[in-house]
């Protein structure tokens, strides 16, 4: 078996993970339990019961990855875990668990970004690639443009002045009635309706402007729906989901060609749970393709929250021995760089 050998942990959200990773790119387990059931009925994650879920799973995903990478806790090199960031009952959980294990074992812990995570998820699957290269990051919390210089280097080119791309599938969502969590259910909704029934409108901000801005979107579309609604008059959720889907891809996908020239990269690798949307993918490849650029994105299990990209980040981290001390906390708010 490939070494070094890392165990990641993932409890940032809604997702208990434990993952056995080699060498930051062979995946000998990812095991990932969601809690989506228990808080579909909420619309939305309760933060203490996710904290209670984690409690119930950590021990066994862990038990359950080991057993399925067919190894002893004595065969990891090192554990690796999200510190932030995430809600922070959630996030102690797994930092907990981390902390116990590194001190048992007498092995290093690596404390990871949750960001820098959803980015190493592209290098699980993509051998040959290596930074430099452009990375556009979507999800829940975040919307970035940015440059990964070398590993471990960053540099933020964009960011979302309001709501992340994921927030605005959420709650969008909600207002058309498909509930939680809302990215898979718009991209649903959205196949069956026609990307250019309305007109929403799209931020480009400044000229140049690397930058993202979502909240007059989502206002735009709870707009519509209200005047409809008003009116008495059906709300066609299809052409809602589509139009408002293709509105956020569009200013995904130009600002990030935009960028691609301005900064003369070759490479783009496209990161979190957005990430899973095909319209984007589907888009952000061929618009690259025809600008002659490569383009990756990780497969559906790795763009949303899963431990291997936590034991991947590690691996790296663990190669520059960028390890944390058994007084690590969790850090809820924790900023990208
Ligand atoms: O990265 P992630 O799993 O958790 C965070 O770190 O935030 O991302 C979750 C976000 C949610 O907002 C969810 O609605 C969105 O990713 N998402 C999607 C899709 N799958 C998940 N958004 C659009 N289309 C999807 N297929
Ligand atoms: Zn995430």
């Amino acid at each position: 078996m490939k070494k070094p050998l890392i165990l990641g942990l993932e409890t940032s959200c809604d997702e208990t993970s434990a993952a056995v990773v080699g060498a930051g790119e062979e995946i000998y387990a990812n095991i990932i339990s969601s809690q989506i059931t228990t808080h579909q009925k909420f619309g939305g994650v309760v933060p203490e019961i996710a904290s209670r879920k984690h409690l119930e799973a950590v021990n066994l995903v862990i038990e359950s990855a080991l057993k399925e990478a067919g190894v002893g806790f004595h065969d990891l090199d090192a554990v690796s875990v999200t510190y932030g960031p995430g809600l922070v009952g959630a996030l102690l959980v797994g930092v907990s668990a981390a902390k116990a294990l590194a001190y048992a074992l007498e092995k290093p812990l690596i404390a990871v970004n949750h960001i820098w995570g959803h980015i190493y998820a592209g290098f699980l699957e993509h051998k040959k690639l290596s930074p430099p290269l452009l990375v556009l990051v979507v999800s829940g919390g975040h919307t970035n443009l940015l440059y990964l210089k070398a590993h471990g280097e960053l540099e933020v080119l964009g960011e979302t002045r309001d709501d992340a791309a994921g927030e605005a599938f959420d709650k969008i969502s909600r207002a058309i009635g498909l509930g939680y969590p809302g990215g898979p259910a718009v991209e649903k909704a959205a196949k069956l309706g026609d990307p250019l029934a309305i007109d929403f409108p799209r931020a480009w901000l400044e000229e140049g402007s690397m930058d993202f801005s979502f909240s007059g979107l989502k206002s735009a579309v709870l707009n519509y729906i209200n005047n409809l609604r008003q009116r008495n008059e059906v709300v066609n959720v299809y052409h809602v989901a589509a139009s408002f889907q293709e509105a956020v891809v569009e200013v995904l996908v130009e600002k990030t060609l935009s960028a691609v020239k301005e900064l003369d990269v070759g490479e783009v690798l496209l990161a979190g749970g957005v990430a899973a949307n095909g319209r984007l993918r589907q888009e952000l490849h061929m618009r690259l393709s025809e600008a002659g650029r490569n383009f990756y994105c990780p497969s559906l299990r790795l763009c949303t929250d899963n431990a291997a990209m936590i034991a991947c980040a590690g691996y790296y981290q663990y190669l520059r021995r960028d390890f944390a001390s058994l007084y690590l906390n969790a850090v809820p708010n924790l900023s990208l760089i």
